[in-house]
């Protein structure tokens, strides 16, 4: 297996069937290997640096339907809300004054904020703080919307693939989304100039060794700035709630996997890594992630955001979030950085 690694590392890609044997035959010592080589491939490209960005849940509205989440359209026990114009720039000037120079506009599919009203957040944002980057994270739109809120000043766009196989896909998903169109997504948000990130949940229902291998595939193919994965949580009100969780061991495994395989990727160690064990963020860094994306969402909101059970920092204020980032990131030795945190091919 260390030969497997050593060959991943060296030659940035593996085979499909190397890869299956990689993540079927591992082990401890392995795991162990893996994040030695992950760490100094990190540190190579990014130092002991670990980028922060402002996380904005500013709608929990969506239209779609997706099994596994727990503001999908169907659970009508989520209390529903949107940010107005206002209260988002009032939390990048929260975030902007703590030292947050990324902000990450999330939220479900939503209609309310149409194309025109998109289009004035991002202005007025990224006048206002022309030194910012902005990530959306906004789910599927078409060629034009992409193209209208990069011109708008968006710098960067988040849509997990959520798994490379097809049949996987639409076990995850109802009639109507397809992983066709999430590729043709990503693809299109990449050819309009946008930092792209793909990925996927770690343990998701039906996942199988194959679907892992494919989805390490199609991210060497796609080629992505940007690799967001975290376990699978099962939501109480979902029609996944009687699935387990991913784990911690195999999402760390594949977080080394990725920053071999993709040495300069932008890697978070997420929030659903540290809701499955208190100290996941820590060891996601030291499995080779880089990023991390504290809560900037005003805290009476928070706890309607609840994509999964025990989502952690519901209750925080945004600077406790961002300090309690900083400690745990010392503590481990590393370094919170305050810049743009830019893929490296873009300086
Ligand atoms: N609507 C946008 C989209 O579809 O890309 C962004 C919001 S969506 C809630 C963000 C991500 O949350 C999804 O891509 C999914 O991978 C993750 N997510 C949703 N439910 C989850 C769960 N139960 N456990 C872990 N992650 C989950
Ligand atoms: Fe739309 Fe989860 S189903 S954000």
């Amino acid at each position: 297996m260390k030969e497997l690694i050593d060959k991943l590392y060296k030659t940035q890609t593996l085979s499909p069937i190397e890869f299956k044997k990689l993540i079927d035959n591992r082990s401890p010592e392995i795991l162990k290997y893996l994040f030695e080589r992950a760490r100094a491939v990190r540190v190579e490209n990014y130092g002991y640096d670990i980028y922060m960005r402002g996380l904005i849940e500013f709608t929990n509205y969506c239209k779609n339907d997706c099994y596994y989440c727990g503001i999908r359209k169907s659970n009508l026990k989520v209390e529903r809300y949107r940010l107005s114009k206002e209260q988002i720039l009032d939390c990048c000037t929260i975030g902007y004054e703590l030292g947050f120079r990324t902000f990450v506009f999330q939220g479900g599919e939503d209609g309310y904020y149409s194309d025109e009203k998109m289009i004035d957040i991002i202005h007025t944002i990224k006048s206002s703080y022309p030194d910012c980057a902005i990530t959306l994270s906004l789910g599927e739109k078409s060629y034009d919307t992409y193209k209208a809120f990069y011109e708008a000043g968006a710098d960067r766009y988040l849509l997990r693939h959520e798994t490379a196989n097809e049949g996987h896909y639409s076990r995850l998903h109802p009639a109507g989304m397809s992983l066709e169109n999430r590729k043709r997504c990503l693809y299109q948000l990449k050819e309009i100039g946008y930092q792209v990130g793909c990925g996927f949940m770690v343990g998701s229902p039906f996942q199988t060794t194959d679907c892992l291998v494919e989805d390490m595939v199609f991210m060497k193919e796609l080629n992505p700035h940007m690799v967001g994965i975290g376990p699978f949580i099962p939501h109480h009100d979902t029609p996944f709630a009687d699935f387990a969780a991913g784990t911690l061991e195999l999402t760390l495994f594949m977080l080394g996997l990725i920053r071999l395989m993709l040495p300069t990727v932008l890697l978070p160690a997420t929030t659903a890594l540290g809701t499955i064990h208190p100290k996941g963020r820590e060891q996601g860094i030291l499995a080779g992630a880089n990023v991390v994306m504290p809560n900037l969402s005003p805290t009476n909101v928070r706890k309607k955001y609840m994509l999964y059970d025990n989502k952690i920092c519901t209750g925080d204020e945004a600077a406790e979030c961002r300090f309690c980032m900083q400690k745990r990131m010392e503590s481990i030795g590393y370094h919170l950085s305050v810049s743009r945190g830019d893929h490296k091919s873009i300086h």
